[in-house]
């Protein structure tokens, strides 16, 4: 840290251009938010990222005289405080490390918005003409290490790189993973062949997947895509343009739902989580949880035959680097839902998303129909945009490894054992490479 530069006080914002949506700033090189938590009351300063999953404050929004957190309705005070974290209920108490740190001093003098970062013996000077106020700068990357789309490991595994379906027998496509070019063509009885070499090509769950060098394999169980009581449906491949590792945690993380998801499925009055029970298991981890919900679809509802509040199971299967299985199912019913994201990094900043839905009705019941199927797409297409475009604004080059630079809760456990996974697939990864 520059001592003589943050000890000081910066102009960052004219004062009558601070309202109550937040507004990006910088002040001695460090990256920070104004805003007024009520209209035309005092201007306070946030730090320009949640302490929680760096999630950037300038996206939050004012509520009651507090800040909230877009990502999982975090709510900060002016006195730099986390009032709330809706996932621990309303009785939950914040921990203390979830209290942001803004900077030292915010003063509104002279029609401008001063911040002093660090303790400053005198007040904001006064301007002999119209101050210089610098551009907000790029937002702080975490301290710790990050895992990135191109972790070195990554090579040492099987990675999706195009659906089967998009080469053709005679076909070829060029694809890219781990910021190289690959060129897949497929001859004319089926096989793919990738140029440059690979340690592997291979096609399973309907998508052709590639290791680079010699991979860690661990199998990824799909048991609902041989079952007859199944139905598959695809949606077309997104690309998230950040790193895979952040989006894998949003697939995981159960608690974003209320507000990521509050145009489409998100229910504000249901923010409270039991955390899951998360069980470690070869190359990665499996995470349950078990609430009580409306099943309105079941048809024994509308006979009397069975309650509308149902037990709902929901498993998240994690294998390294990338594989996520999600099912729902009704414990009463057996009526399932299983939803497959399985991710390609291309780039730094560019992530290929598979999404396969799985559905079935339960036992004894018919096949969902190609209509209801139609409508889940549609509405798992819609849940992905909102999950891609809370990627857009995160603005992180890869999910943070260490502990400190983020802030968990118990909600969080399926995120924690995320972290943990990846860092013992790196450590597989570097065994294997010394063993080439
Ligand atoms: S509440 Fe801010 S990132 Fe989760
Ligand atoms: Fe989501």
């Amino acid at each position: 840290m520059d001592e003589g530069r943050t000890r000081d006080w910066y102009p960052v914002a004219r004062a009558a251009e601070v309202g109550t949506t937040p507004v990006p700033v910088g002040a001695g090189g460090s990256a920070y938010v104004v805003v007024r938590l009520r209209p035309h009351g005092e201007v306070v300063a946030f730090p320009a990222r949640c302490p929680h999953r760096l999630v950037p404050l300038a996206a939050g929004h004012v509520e009651d005289g507090r800040l909230v957190c877009p990502a999982h309705g975090w709510r900060f005070d002016g006195d730099g405080r986390c009032t709330q974290v809706p996932s621990l209920g309303p009785d939950g108490c914040p921990p203390p490390r979830a209290d942001p740190r803004g900077p030292w001093g915010v003063e509104e003098r002279h029609g401008w918005v001063w911040l002093a970062p660090e303790p400053t013996p005198t007040g904001p000077p006064r301007p002999g003409a119209e101050p210089a106020v610098a551009p907000a700068p790029p937002l702080p990357a975490p301290d710790g290490p990050v895992f990135d789309n191109l972790a070195p490991a990554l090579a040492h595994a099987w990675h999706p790189v195009a659906l089967s379906r998009e080469l053709r027998p005679g076909g070829w496509s060029q694809v890219r993973l781990l910021g190289c070019t690959c060129n897949l063509a497929r001859d004319h009885d089926g096989t793919v062949t990738v140029e440059p070499a690979a340690a592997g090509v291979r096609e399973r769950l309907g998508l052709i997947w590639l290791a680079p060098a010699e991979p860690v394999d661990v199998p990824f169980e799909v048991p609902e895509a041989a079952d007859r009581r199944y139905v598959a449906g695809w949606l077309p491949p997104v690309r998230s343009p950040g790193p895979a590792g952040p989006l894998a945690d949003t697939f995981l993380d159960a608690t974003h739902g209320p507000f990521v998801h509050a145009a489409t499925i998100g229910t504000p009055d249901r923010t409270e989580m039991t955390p899951p029970r998360v069980i470690a298991e070869p190359g990665g981890f499996s995470s349950v949880q078990e609430q009580w919900v409306d099943n309105p679809l079941d048809p024994e509802v509308a006979t009397g035959a069975r309650p509308l509040r149902q037990r709902r199971r929901t498993t998240y299967t994690f294998r390294a680097p990338f594989r996520l299985r999600l099912r729902q199912e009704f414990l009463d019913t057996g009526a399932a839902t299983t939803l497959l994201y399985l991710l390609q990094p291309e780039d730094l900043d560019s992530t290929r998303v598979y999404t396969c839905l799985l559905v079935s009705a339960g036992p004894g019941q018919p096949l969902p129909t190609p209509a209801w199927m139609a409508e889940q797409v549609a509405l798992q297409r819609r849940l992905l945009a909102e999950d891609v475009r809370s990627q857009e604004t995160l603005a992180i080059s890869g999910l943070p490894l260490d502990p400190r630079d983020e802030v968990h809760v118990p909600a969080d456990r399926s995120g924690v054992a995320l972290r943990q996974a990846l860092c013992e697939f790196m450590a597989a990864g570097r065994r294997q490479h010394a063993a080439a």
